[in-house]
């Protein structure tokens, strides 16, 4: 009878172990997380997730999360209790600051957890966490040396993380037959898996360093390329292409190039924001925080900016002067100009860049500004010196043919030696010249 009792026992032992096929990931030595995946869940595609997290006790705590980034990320971090137990506290990324506790995610704390000598234990299972069960999906983890925490309450103030990382777990491949806990054998004992490796993203699984089901991190390697190429061309966009063209138009004064600049940085923006978009879905911020928002708004409200640039060419054509029209280009444009810069600066402050790429993006900004200033200015100088020539060389009856500015020297040349007028810009009418609809000078 007892032989028997072994026997079976034995048999349930090598049976578990034969379905408890787990994925574990150990981020550095002996801070692992596992996740077991009962085939009743990756049949539905949602139920329970068999978690469990384990970690040295000189760390005050340990935090794991779905996605790529904190905002957004479900989160569960553990720390010691103060009672020889662990309190696994269920949280909700929002940016870079503390979580904050989320009591919507279902965990329930499971045999096996505690604190045993220097090693605290989570076994714990989550009923309604939003995860792909079916392929890979990423992970985030983060770590905090320094004395225990001995908070019981799953509000506990953290400090901010020491190192963080981020993976990919394919958890088709962490199927285990019974929907109970996987981290206890037969016995009730504990079956901790601590790996002694570290985090291995490199590509395929990557079974030698105790890590099972650890793919290659490429969602979050590649939105993180998507991030910068996003962040690149919508601030190429904003930050230096549309000032750009648009203190050509009092410059230059020709409009076709103005426009096809302009144009240019409307493509930009637009694949600028497809690029934002994607990265905003993978990482689940979609419309959650100021600047995926404000963007989206300032992109769709450029729509109708060239719009207004044509209408107020045809309105110049056919009125030889600027109209409301013209304001309304000429302001509309600039304060969505204003908005996607700022914007763009909330855009480094939510990816909590570093200080070179805040302070290179202002400094581009700062200079794209002077340069418009500078531009107007020059631009006005040029307006009223011309004023002033032809005010001396005309006749009073003549003076309504006062050009825009002064950019066409040829043409000046022309007028004050009485070959030609130069046509007029705003305001004024310009009577029996043939207008050149290519140039506003
Ligand atoms: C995204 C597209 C565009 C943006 C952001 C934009 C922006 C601007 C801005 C800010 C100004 C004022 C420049 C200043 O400070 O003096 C301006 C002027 C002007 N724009 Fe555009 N523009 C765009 C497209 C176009 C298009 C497609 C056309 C035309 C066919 C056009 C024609 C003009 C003209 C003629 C002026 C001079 C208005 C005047 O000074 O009376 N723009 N634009
Ligand atoms: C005015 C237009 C926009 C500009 C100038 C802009 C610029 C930026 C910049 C500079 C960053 C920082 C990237 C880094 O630190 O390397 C960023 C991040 C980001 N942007 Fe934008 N952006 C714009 C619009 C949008 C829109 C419309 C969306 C989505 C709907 C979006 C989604 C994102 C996301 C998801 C991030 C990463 C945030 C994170 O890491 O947590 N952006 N953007």
């Amino acid at each position: 009878m007892k032989v028997s009792s072994r026997i079976a026992a034995a048999v349930a032992l090598a049976s578990s172990f034969a379905y408890a096929d787990y994925v574990t990931n150990c981020l550095t030595d002996n801070v692992c997380i596992s996740i077991g995946v009962p085939e009743v869940t990756a049949s539905s595609g949602s139920g329970n997730l068999y978690f469990q997290m384990t970690a040295p006790t000189s760390y005050s705590w340990f935090g794991i999360g779905t996605g790529s980034r904190m905002a957004g990320s479900s989160m569960f971090i553990i720390y010691t209790d103060g009672s020889g137990n662990v309190t696994v506290s269920p949280r909700a990324g929002t940016g870079h600051s503390q979580p904050s506790h989320d009591s919507s995610l279902s965990v329930e704390v499971l045999a096996g957890s505690g604190v045993d000598g220097d090693t605290m234990t989570a076994n714990f299972v989550v009923s309604n966490l939003d995860t792909d069960v079916a392929s890979t999906s990423t992970w985030i983890g983060a770590y905090k040396s320094g004395s225990s925490l001995d908070d019981s309450s799953p509000e506990a103030s953290i400090s901010e993380h020491g190192s963080e990382t981020s993976w990919g777990f394919d958890l088709s491949q962490a199927t285990i037959t019974d929907d109970s806990n996987p981290y206890v054998d037969a016995n009730g004992d504990t079956t901790t898996d601590t790996g002694s490796g570290s985090n291995d993203s490199s590509g395929g699984s990557d079974s030698s360093s105790g890590n099972t089901g650890v793919v290659d991190s490429g969602g979050s390697t590649n939105s993180k390329t998507i991030m910068y190429i996003h962040a690149l061309v919508a601030s190429v966009a904003f930050v230096i292409l549309m000032p750009f063209a648009s203190v050509l138009m009092p410059l230059l004064g020709k409009w076709y190039i103005h426009a096809g600049l302009q144009l240019l940085s409307f493509v930009l923006m637009w694949i600028g924001f497809g690029l934002g978009v994607k990265v905003a879905n993978d990482t689940g911020i979609i419309f959650k925080q100021t600047h995926t928002i404000l963007g989206t708004v300032v992109i769709c409200a450029m729509i109708f900016q060239p719009v207004f640039g044509w209408l107020h060419h045809l309105h110049y054509v056919k009125h030889q002067g600027r109209g409301a029209i013209s304001y309304v280009h000429i302001w509309y444009g600039r304060v969505l100009m204003a908005l996607g810069v700022i914007n763009g600066g909330l855009g480094l402050k939510l990816a909590n860049a570093g200080s070179g790429y805040k302070i290179a993006y202002a400094a581009v900004a700062g200079i794209m500004f002077v340069v418009y200033a500078i531009g107007k200015i020059a631009a006005n100088m040029r307006k009223s010196r011309s004023y002033k020539k032809a005010e001396m060389h005309e006749e009073p009856s003549q003076r309504s043919r006062r050009p825009y500015n002064n950019s066409d020297e040829a043409e000046w040349r022309r007028y004050e030696s009485g070959q030609g007028a130069p046509q007029p810009y705003e305001g004024h009418r310009y009577e029996g010249a043939r207008y050149d609809s290519n140039r506003y000078a």
